[in-house]
């Protein structure tokens, strides 16, 4: 098979080997790898994926991780320090996130392994929260929100309607949105900002009518939850996109995305601690013991844990300052390059 990725450059293992391989050849077999493949990306030729590319970062957060590698921060007896990172994470990020705002309910978090699971996670508790209530819950969501959402309701058999954009702004037809909920309806969406154009929804109008509906508002700020607040610090004009905004119950913000963080986390803030609640996994009754679960998962790393809650800890808000300056900087530059070829377009509004 000569398009099986290093043919002919490293054995291929259909079995597990008989004798095993030395440290020194195996830890160079992956050094060879990992060059080549760096090269892709630090060629510059890459939309989204990676969003650090500082070598000395990744090592900082590599000997962080090794820490608690083997941990399993599913059994948390063993290890307090789990309990730390995370509520310090969710704490961190909930404050980002203007959870200060939320006066009547208390707000909570999950550290998730990714976007996909913090909206999986979302919906789920959305469905579950309204279980009594609704024959089959449905979720509203724009055309351009990422297909995570489509995975969740498919996986929870919860029906999804999808709103049309606007051609010019890109933005979520709102009009439609209302037209569309009725008494299933547990969740409508907005994006801060979408995959594809990375533009940002009118969440403030989503917010009324999610208010006037009773229903809940998820923002997806896996992409733009850990650039747009400094954005705003840095004086853009990006409009609130979080919780000081009447009617957001919910937002998905991705640490291994601008959070710079180890691939693997992600968190989902709630308004209402009681939502996120609503979708815990208790089984008292098992042969094996009690076993209670904060999320979908089982066993989870707690070198991620120790990674994420060091990058946020080591960047601070002047690092993660500074990483939003340059990138929306960048930007700007992209954004001239554009307008300078009459055969390109700018899809939407960009921040400037
Ligand atoms: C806006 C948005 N939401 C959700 C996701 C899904 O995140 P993940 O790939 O970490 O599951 C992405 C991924 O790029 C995204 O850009």
């Amino acid at each position: 098979m000569s398009d099986y990725p290093y043919a002919g450059q490293f054995e291929i293992h259909r079995t597990l080997p008989e004798d095993g391989t030395g440290h020194d050849e195996i830890l160079t077999m992956l050094a060879s790898m990992s060059a080549a493949e760096n090269k892709v990306w630090e060629s510059g030729r890459c939309s989204g994926t990676m969003y650090c590319g500082d070598h000395d970062h990744y090592d900082f957060l590599n000997k962080a991780f090794a820490n608690f590698s083997y941990v399993n921060s599913l059994q948390r007896d063993m290890c307090p320090s789990a309990t730390k990172f995370e509520a310090e994470i969710i704490a961190m990020t909930l404050d980002l996130m203007g959870a200060s705002a939320v006066t009547v309910t208390t707000p909570g978090g999950l550290v998730t392994s990714g976007g996909s699971a913090s909206i999986a996670h979302a919906m789920l508790a959305y469905r579950e929260s309204n279980s009594a209530n609704t024959s089959r819950a449905n979720v509203i969501k724009p055309e351009t929100a990422h297909p995570a959402f489509d995975k969740a309701c498919h996986l929870f058999g919860i029906e999804l309607r999808v709103a049309p954009v606007d051609p010019v702004t890109t933005q979520v037809d709102v009009e439609w949105v209302k037209k569309h909920i009725d008494r299933n309806t547990v969740a409508i969406v907005g994006s801060a900002g979408n995959y594809g154009y990375g533009t940002v929804d009118p969440i403030r109008e989503l917010g009324a009518v999610a208010l006037e509906h009773e229903t809940g508002l998820h923002v997806d700020g896996c992409l733009g939850g850990f650039i747009l607040p400094f954005g705003r610090e840095l004086g853009y004009d990006i409009e609130a996109f979080d919780f000081s905004v009447p009617g957001v119950t919910t937002i998905s913000a991705d640490t291994h995305k601008y959070g710079y963080a180890l691939k693997g986390t992600s968190v989902l803030s709630f308004a209402d601690e009681r939502l996120r609640n609503s979708q815990y996994f208790y089984l008292t009754d098992w042969s094996g013991g009690k076993y209670c679960s904060p999320g979908m998962d089982g066993s989870r790393s707690g070198g991620l844990l120790a990674a994420t809650w060091a990058a946020m800890v080591h960047l601070g808000r002047s690092g993660y300052r500074a990483y939003a300056k340059a990138i929306f900087e960048t930007s700007a530059a992209m954004q001239e390059a554009v307008r300078a070829h009459d055969e390109l377009r700018i899809m939407g509004n960009p921040t400037r």
